[in-house]
């Protein structure tokens, strides 16, 4: 049905009725007419013939009450619904049927608040159509409060919203109106019309005082208020319509009534229409004329004082309209001066100009709405994505959705939808069960976080290195396996991946490895940049174990329960524990009441069992020493496939019980961190405990600063600063990341190992002690560690906390700025000891104790946080040290202050 045409056609009847004086009650049909009673319970129709229904069917939100008050004009209303939204509840849309979809419709709202709550709290909200903000409501300074709009349709159904503004009360409504408008009305004199929509602020029936005129009078039902508190004029009576007036060509079609009064200035003089505006902006001016006086009158025509029509004529039997924009106005000023004969007005409209910015793309909304379904959620998305307000879990840049948070939701996998969000940056998918592989993300060329963190995703898929703008990529906690793709290090921006806690191995590209980017890698199986750290076991010469099931209740399985127990040892390591057990037991393991299997250990990839012989091969019958300690030497190894490992032999004076044994083999092989030593296998065989580490080529950071070939002067204050923020990391892990926690006991400079590229690891925790359960919070024990770096609390409490380590490591930060070991026998007495002469000077940021290589060098921040953080580290009071996490956090800043300076000189990294 063609809504206007149909209303236009009634219309024309009514002129006919006019014209041929029938002058009886006549009304255009109300067709198109839309009239929402808000909270209202039944339908009716009131004095105008205009039926109202209620509001339900329209919205689905809110809650209802009813009011009784008094008007401004002394009526007593009473029972008025009211329909008002809770503030949690940001956008409240009504959804408005409008029929034709090119047409214009007026809609009109009335807004009531009459204290219905007894809290005496007006509330202010905002009101939007579509995806347009059209108005402030705030019932403070007017109560009711109307709002009229023209509307140019697009679509089926408009959205009606009411906007809560934080802390600014509930949003309230009483009625709701749509009424279609004369076709081609409203357009004349303005651009682009189609994103733009009028707000009513003023429609006046000129020359006319007896209230306002409205449906039926005007079959629009637009309501023209009465000509009262303008500056003085003459009014004219009101004319009959001469019967030749021509009126068609009035697109607006104001009603008969409207133009049958007039303004008149019969002086000369001005005739002014001062007309305050509530809001700065753009408005739209309607004025309309009608040769109802027996003269033609001729006149100027000025608006805020600037002439806008010169000599304007009213031609005989002519109806005429002018519009005219405004911008940037907040007062209005229409002014009619004389020039000759009477000038006059019969009616006019202004209207705010309201821009209504352009919907998400359709590709993007139905994107959307696939992507709601499969949250499992109703995430109460409506509408368009962005405007007037975001939807949840969304934010957006203009119209174009440029962040999706779905985390926590129950997504099973990244669907092909995913890929239509092109203008994403932010894609926020943490905790919400997906699994299987990366994939349908290449598009996403703006991505710049990604995060897929806690899921179970297994494999990274060919997506990611499209991503070229990515910067952070957040994989921890999934289930991710095999190697690191290289393609990842020819992300260029990135800065931050996250692969803590998957299942990968392996050497990390080396195109990740650069001062920019930060790779996390806890709690992975094997990962490191070195590459002779954690290939792969495949040797052929792996032994076979034979696991014995035990039917009886021998003590050899008693044992292994005990040690599984113990250390919590997952299955495998059941089995480890007790095939190593039989080696040490050879000969009576066999007994006959068991069976036995061949097991095949290389598929254990934490650490690798070796034979003596393999170890006696690797080791070229134990020829070059790299390093001896309490526990006994440690030699230089290459393994069958070429890698160089350290192999550390316990002397029999030191050597463990089997149990103890087996215990720290389980604990050193569930130690996997980029800054710990890696534990590459073990040997218990022939009364021999030997442990396989990786081998850092670097040496030890005690050799770098203090050794006989120091290389002090090569170590930089950024160097220095870096190897202390990876041991720091190294002992964060042991501390709080590591499952038992883990007390080293032994932190110093030749327990920081360095590998070709400077990374420090450290290493030497077989030493350590587990914090086996996890509220114990000190261990007692004998006192074990190193002069010069022993915590003074523990040495006279015995009580060993983490916090002894974290005294370690702040001698071990001491001796990196001042460059000298902790106990020192030459020089003045209160120069021996490194933390007592070293404190007081760096407490007052006195830098004179700074190593001489590094005088000039530094940035005096940089050096006062790391001076800081270290001096608290070595208080006598443990309970006063900072945590190892406080110090690494400390320690970075200092880092990259340091790192930001040299850049600001133009020096890299590594100067
Ligand atoms: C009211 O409007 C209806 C059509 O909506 C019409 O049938 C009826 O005659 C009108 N009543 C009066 C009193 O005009
Ligand atoms: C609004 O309605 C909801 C449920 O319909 C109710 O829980 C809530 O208390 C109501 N709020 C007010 C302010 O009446
Ligand atoms: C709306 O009106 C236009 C112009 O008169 C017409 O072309 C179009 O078909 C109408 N649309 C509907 C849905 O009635
Ligand atoms: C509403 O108007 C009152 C009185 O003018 C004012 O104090 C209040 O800040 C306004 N509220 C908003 C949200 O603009
Ligand atoms: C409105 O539409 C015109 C063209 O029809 C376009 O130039 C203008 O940028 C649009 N304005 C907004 C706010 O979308
Ligand atoms: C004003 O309107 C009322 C009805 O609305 C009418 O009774 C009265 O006569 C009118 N007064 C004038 C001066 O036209
Ligand atoms: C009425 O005005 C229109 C254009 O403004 C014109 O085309 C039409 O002929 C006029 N009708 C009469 C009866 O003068
Ligand atoms: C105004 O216009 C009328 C008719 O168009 C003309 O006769 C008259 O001279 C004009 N007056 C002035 C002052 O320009």
């Amino acid at each position: 049905m063609l809504l206007a045409d149909s209303m236009a056609l009634n219309c024309f009847w009514v002129t006919l009725f006019l014209f041929f004086g029938f002058l009886g009650v006549v009304f255009c049909e109300q067709d198109g007419f839309l009239s929402l009673s808000c909270g209202g319970a039944r339908a009716y129709v009131d004095s105008s013939n205009i039926t109202w229904v209620s509001d339900d069917t329209y919205i689905n939100t809110g809650n209802i009450t009813t009011i009784n008050y008094v008007e401004d004009s002394g009526t007593y209303s009473s029972n008025v619904p009211l329909r008002f939204f809770p503030e949690s509840q940001r956008r409240n849309c009504y959804k408005l049927p409008v029929e034709n979809t090119s047409s214009m419709v007026l809609v009109r709202a009335q807004f009531l608040y009459k204290n219905y709550d007894r809290h005496w709290k007006p509330p202010a909200f905002l009101v939007s159509l579509g995806t347009a903000i059209t108005s402030t409501v705030n019932l403070t300074n007017k109560d009711p409060w109307i709002e009229e709009f023209i509307w140019p349709v697009s679509k089926a159904t408009l959205s009606f919203c009411l906007n809560a503004i934080p802390s600014s009360g509930s949003p309230v409504i009483s009625s709701l109106e749509v009424r279609p408008l004369p076709r081609g009305a409203y357009r004349s004199g303005i651009g682009g019309f189609s994103n733009k929509s009028l707000r009513k602020r003023y429609r006046i029936n000129s020359g006319y005082t007896n209230g306002s005129l409205r449906y039926p009078a005007d079959p629009f039902d637009r309501i023209w208020d009465a000509d009262r508190s303008y500056t003085p004029a003459h009014l004219s009576p009101a004319f009959h319509i001469p019967l030749g007036l021509n009126l068609s060509s009035l697109k607006e079609s104001p009603p008969l009534d409207v133009l049958q009064t007039a303004r008149v200035l019969a002086r000369d003089d001005f005739l002014h229409y001062n007309l305050p505006l509530d809001t700065f902006g753009d408005y739209y001016i309607v004025l309309y004329f009608a040769d109802i006086l027996p003269v033609s009158a001729s006149f100027d025509i000025l608006i805020n004082g600037v002439v806008q029509q010169s000599n304007f004529t009213i031609t005989t039997s002519e109806t005429s309209t002018l519009y005219f924009t405004q911008k940037r106005i907040t007062s209005l000023d229409i002014a009619f001066r004389r020039i000759r004969f009477y000038p006059q007005i019969s009616a006019f409209e202004v209207y705010e100009i309201v821009d209504i910015p352009p919907e998400a793309s359709s590709t993007t909304v139905s994107a959307l709405q696939v992507i709601e379904q499969s949250t499992g959620f109703d995430l109460g998305w409506q509408d368009d994505p962005c405007l007037p307000t975001p939807w949840n879990h969304i934010e957006c840049e203009g119209s174009t959705v440029t962040s999706l948070d779905l985390s926590d939701t129950n997504l099973r996998s990244i669907s092909p939808t995913f890929g239509d969000l092109l203008d994403l940056k932010i894609l926020d998918l943490h905790n919400t069960s997906l699994s299987g592989a990366i994939e349908n993300l290449d598009s996403l060329q703006y991505l710049e976080k990604l995060n897929l963190s806690f899921n179970q995703l297994t494999s990274f898929g060919s997506d990611l290195d499209s991503l070229v703008n990515l910067k952070i990529l957040d994989l921890h906690n999934n289930s991710l396996q095999g190697i690191v793709p290289a393609s990842l290090g020819e992300l260029e921006n990135l800065h931050l991946l996250n692969l803590e806690n998957n299942k990968l191995q392996g050497t990390l590209p080396p195109s990740l490895n650069r001062e920019s980017l930060e790779v996390r890698t806890l709690g992975n199986l094997c990962l490191s940049f070195s590459t002779m750290a954690c290939n792969e076991a495949t040797s052929n010469e792996t032994p076979k174990v034979t696991v014995i099931t035990n039917r009886k209740h021998t003590p050899h399985t008693r044992l292994a329960i005990i040690l599984g127990a113990a250390g919590g040892a997952v299955f495998a390591l059941l089995l480890i524990s007790r095939s190593v057990f039989l080696y040490i037991n050879k000969r009576e393991t066999e007994a006959a009441d068991t069976t036995s299997a061949p097991i095949d250990m290389r598929n254990w990839n934490a650490a690798r069992i070796f034979s003596y012989k393999e170890i006696k091969a690797a080791t070229n019958n134990f020829k070059e020493v790299i390093g001896r300690g309490g526990f006994g030497s440690v030699y230089l190894g290459k393994l069958s496939d070429g890698k160089l490992v350290a192999v550390k032999v316990r002397s029999d004076r030191t050597q463990l019980g089997a149990d103890s044994f087996i215990n720290e083999v389980h604990l050193l092989s569930k130690i996997r961190h980029q800054n710990l030593v890696c534990l590459e296998g073990f040997c218990y065989e022939s009364k021999k405990q030997i442990l396989v580490y990786e081998y850092l080529p670097g040496g030890s950071l005690a050799d770098y600063l203090h050794g006989p070939n120091s290389q002090k002067f090569s170590l930089s204050w950024v160097r220095r600063l870096k190897i202390a923020v990876d041991a720091a990391k190294g002992l964060d892990y042991l501390h709080n990341g590591s499952d038992p926690r883990i007390i080293h006991r032994d932190v110093k400079c030749s327990n920081i190992l360095l590998d070709a590229q400077m990374n420090a690891k450290v290493c030497d925790f077989g030493l350590s002690k587990q914090v086996t359960q996890s509220d114990a919070t000190h261990v007692t024990t004998a006192v074990k560690g190193t002069a010069g770096y022993l915590d003074p609390e523990y040495y006279s409490t015995k009580q060993l906390t983490e916090k002894s380590d974290v005294y370690s490591f702040g001698v071990v930060l001491l001796e990196l700025i001042c460059g000298r070991e902790p106990l020192n026998h030459s020089g003045s007495p209160d120069s021996f000891n490194l933390v007592l002469w070293a404190k007081p000077y760096l407490q007052a940021s006195a830098f004179e104790i700074v190593d001489d290589s590094l005088k000039g060098t530094f940035e005096a921040e940089s050096m006062r946080r790391a001076a800081l953080v270290a001096v608290k580290s070595v208080d006598r009071d443990a309970s006063l040290r900072p945590t190892i996490a406080e110090v690494l956090a400390e320690l970075k800043d200092a880092y990259s202050i340091q790192l930001s300076y040299l850049a600001s000189l133009g020096h890299s990294g590594e100067a």
